[in-house]
């Protein structure tokens, strides 16, 4: 396939980075992950707007998003993906530069920018079946709101979990249920869906959004609250939700079973229009 990097479009083969480049030396970038339902990307303004956040955040110049945004519409033309379900994947680092130190380099450093895309295959099994996750002591910085390169603790979590034979991790930091290590926490509660308030301490995470607009729109009371580790067996029905999970219940946290350990009628029904709004929105 082909790939956009620093203004041009070259075979991904090609690529090749700087071992001097602020991202391999000091993970010093961001990044976003844009699904594609049958060659339509979606919400890609929200993910442009995260990444903006991101670069200003991390005080990285934001290059031309406008020219990014065209190189992912031409890259999906050139990768024939018009019609397929993928990942658009984008990435800008602070730049190359020589030698190595940790402050910023000068002011004339240009920032990196890689985009990829990658044909992708739904996770249908565990979106139908459900899936096990492991809760864990969260091992992450405290800017967890930034989506930074830096993913070394996520790696670990998440290898962690499916050495044990589940889907993912979800971290807890001093008793509290934060988020997964690619994915934000829901629960089911009498009707009514409780998910961690957005801090530094989790990503805003754009299916999550999506998911709070669903539950608006259904009639599901939404609480945006603090949930303790200890209560996390009051649900009757959890979830995880994100870009390459989109919603996908959890049907067994640890050793405890969630609900009947099989997906809940309120999951089911969230799912359903979540699909229905991926095939309509643009
Ligand atoms: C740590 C973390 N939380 C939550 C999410 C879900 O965010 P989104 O729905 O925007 O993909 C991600 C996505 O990669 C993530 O890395």
């Amino acid at each position: 396939m082909k790939a956009y990097f620093n203004g041009k479009f070259i075979s991904e083969d090609k690529v090749f980075i700087s071992p001097f480049d602020r991202g391999f030396q000091f993970a010093d970038g961001a990044y976003e992950v844009v699904r594609l339902y049958s060659g339509k990307l979606f919400k890609l303004d929200d993910h442009f707007e995260r990444l903006e956040r991101s670069l200003k955040e991390l005080k990285i110049k934001v290059p031309d998003l406008k020219e990014i945004r065209k190189a992912v519409y031409q890259l999906i033309n050139d990768n024939n993906l018009t019609d397929a379900h993928a990942l658009a994947y984008i990435q800008v680092t602070r730049g190359m530069f020589l030698p190595r130190q940790h402050w910023f380099p000068p002011n004339h450093i240009q920032p990196t920018v890689y985009i990829s895309t990658s044909l992708f295959t739904p996770h249908n099994k565990e979106i139908e079946n459900g899936v096990k996750v492991l809760l864990e002591n969260d091992i992450r910085w405290s800017r967890c709101d930034i989506k930074s390169i830096a993913l070394l603790p996520n790696v670990l979590g998440r290898q962690k979990a499916i050495e044990s034979n589940a889907y993912e991790t979800i971290w807890v930091r001093n008793d509290f249920i934060m988020e997964g290590t690619h994915t934000n926490f829901c629960g089911i509660k009498n009707g009514k869906l409780i998910t961690p308030p957005l801090s530094n301490f989790i990503l805003a995470g754009i299916t999550r959004k999506v998911v709070v607009q669903i539950c608006d729109s259904l009639g599901i009371p939404v609480y945006e609250e603090p949930i303790k580790k200890q209560d996390v067996e009051i649900f009757d029905e959890c979830m995880i939700v994100g870009t390459t999970v989109d919603v996908t219940p959890i049907i067994q946290i640890n050793d405890w079973k969630v609900g009947d350990g099989i997906p809940g009628p309120f999951t089911r029904e969230i799912q359903n229009e979540f699909f229905k709004l991926v095939m309509s929105d643009e």
